[in-house]
């Protein structure tokens, strides 16, 4: 089977996790995450490459190069960007590749404002709530759907 090429994309103010109000958001930090991430990924059989951006234009421009080069699929927690960014949902639909939208914290829990995604209904799966292992758990999801393709 050919090694699958997967992309992990954090949003804005991830790079602070390990301080970050860890009572939400856990002790991990996004370097942490990234290499457990990375080594469930070979295991897998899945090659990732991991990105973060406080801006959002990066992370358009950082989507349409996954498109340009073709990955098999993309793991992105938007962040606060979720929330509010027609940018984002529309640079996914443009590349038309499979994604899963993550939380670590299980946002319906909190405050009204973080019920709406622009991004959940394009998506092929949502995790949230269970801190860094929302991560791990869709990228078993993700490389799943992948290889039953
Ligand atoms: C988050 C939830 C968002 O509402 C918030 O803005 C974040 C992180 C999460 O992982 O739980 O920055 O995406």
């Amino acid at each position: 089977m050919t090694q699958l090429k997967i992309l992990v994309l954090h949003g804005p103010n991830l790079n602070l996790l390990g301080t970050r109000e860890p009572e939400t958001y856990g002790s991990q930090t996004l370097a942490d995450i990234n290499a457990e991430l990375v080594n469930l990924g070979e295991s897998l059989g899945a090659t990732l490459s991991t990105y973060q951006s406080n801006h959002e234009g990066e992370l358009v421009d950082r989507l349409h190069l996954a498109g340009a080069d073709a990955l098999d699929g993309i793991i992105i927690n938007p962040a606060a960007y979720t929330h509010t960014s027609v940018a984002l949902r529309d640079a996914l639909l443009a590349i038309n590749l499979p994604f899963i939208e993550v939380h670590l914290s299980n946002v319906h829990q909190r405050e009204s404002f973080r019920h709406q995604s622009f991004l959940s209904d394009i998506a092929n799966g949502i995790v949230a709530g269970f801190g860094n292992t929302s991560y791990t758990l869709a990228l078993r999801g993700l490389v799943t759907q992948l290889q039953n393709k």
